[in-house]
């Protein structure tokens, strides 16, 4: 779809995209200043492969403060992004036909990442009804003897969805019921959940699963630094030396300033956060009240991310404007973009259909644009 948008927009046409994955801010002052100081300061060498010790310290006091977590820099990991962190814990462990249980809808990655480790991806649907998210149930029912890792996240892309504490509780107490299965949390959305939703982190829901939890996460979303490329997780202490001999033999340290921007980052004066978080929530709600407002769209209201993921199941089965059959998600965005020029990214990318995900990660004018050609186009369906 980005590629369609991207053709088009360079042949004239009047496109507006809502598929970015990124904040739609400049990284803070504080934080390019301290990259800036890094280069002057000559830190421009290579560093232990999986990160600084200063970025590990700053990392393991971030657990401490805000998830209530205790980590030793040695149970730390610096990555290319969260990205690699994910990525390598899977070349990690995984062995040839290992399981590995992935709620959908679902990071587009997970799945390929998993392949590409030599596991067999196990998905489990969750539906719309329990707000895109996996019940105790669900999650009883996909683990084998052969699973090996759940991944969890929350809140989630492309949903938006936040697991709350009790939620979360009751997936903790399956996965204590299966002692050979561990949890890769991927908490990269942890600052951005809206009115009074508490983000919870499963080490710190169940900390009897602390010895086989890896705790995923990153600068990119929450200092809209996503082309840093620093994430980090904590976990096991012979997990992330296994993690930290892929990387050492792959990619070795990610950027030099990177780390040292990060360390500010994390360190530095954390009131950007919030401030963007009601930024977030007010286009949050005036996406979602727009959708819902559009002729055969139901959008549910997530609890934080970036992304909302409506329900196209009232258009399934009309015809556009342009003569376009609806015949799924994929023939909707389709003709969405070529008809009304809005680009948006569909369902069955993220493995549950019929749904499309938009990111409103940018200007309220865009989206309000963007939403009431949304509407134009979903009342011109017949
Ligand atoms: C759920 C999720 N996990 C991980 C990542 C990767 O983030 P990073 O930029 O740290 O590699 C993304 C980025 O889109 C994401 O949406």
């Amino acid at each position: 779809m980005n590629t369609k948008a991207g053709e088009m927009k360079a042949a004239g046409h009047d496109v507006i995209s809502l598929s970015a994955g990124e904040p739609d801010f400049d990284t803070p002052q504080n934080i390019k200043d301290a990259a800036v100081a890094a280069i002057a300061a000559g830190k421009t060498k290579y560093t232990a492969p999986d990160g600084i010790i200063e970025l590990k310290q700053a990392v393991c006091d971030k657990f401490k403060r805000e998830n209530g977590l205790d980590y030793q820099p040695g149970q730390v990991s610096i990555g290319t992004g969260g990205k690699q962190i994910l990525y390598n814990a899977l070349m990690a462990t995984l062995n040839e036909g290992d399981e590995v249980v992935i709620p959908a809808p679902y990071w587009v990655s997970y799945p390929d990442m998993v392949l590409l480790a030599g596991g067999t991806p196990v998905i489990a649907e969750a539906s719309l009804q329990t707000g895109f998210k996996l019940t105790a149930e669900q999650l009883e029912a996909a683990i084998t003897p052969k699973t090996k890792w759940l991944i969890f996240n929350s809140p989630s892309n492309p949903t938006g969805a936040g697991y709350t504490w009790d939620e979360l509780k009751s997936l903790t107490d399956v996965l204590l019921r299966h002692p050979h299965v561990w949890v890769m949390t991927d908490d990269m959305y942890e600052h951005l959940v809206f009115d009074d939703f508490e983000f919870c982190t499963p080490a710190q829901v169940e900390p009897a699963l602390y010895d086989r939890t890896l705790t995923v996460n990153g600068v990119s979303k929450a200092y809209a630094m996503t082309g840093w490329r620093i994430g980090y997780a904590a976990g096991p202490q012979h997990l992330i030396a296994a993690m930290r001999k892929i990387q050492s033999q792959s990619t070795s340290n990610p950027c030099s300033i990177s780390q040292w921007a990060a360390v500010e980052a994390l360190n530095g004066p954390q009131g950007y956060i919030e401030d963007n978080k009601a930024l977030f929530q007010r286009r949050r709600d005036l996406v979602v009240g727009m959708l819902n407002a559009a002729e055969g769209i139901s959008c549910p209201t997530p609890e934080g991310a970036f992304y909302v993921y409506p329900s196209i199941a009232g258009c399934v089965g009309k015809t556009s404007p342009g003569g376009a059959a609806i015949k799924d998600d994929e023939s909707f965005a389709t003709a969405l973009l070529e008809e009304a020029g809005v680009a948006v990214v569909f369902g069955a990318a993220f493995g549950l259909s019929p749904n499309f995900r938009i990111s409103y990660a940018t200007s309220d004018q865009e989206l309000t644009d963007a939403c009431t050609r949304i509407q134009e186009f979903c009342a011109g369906l017949s």
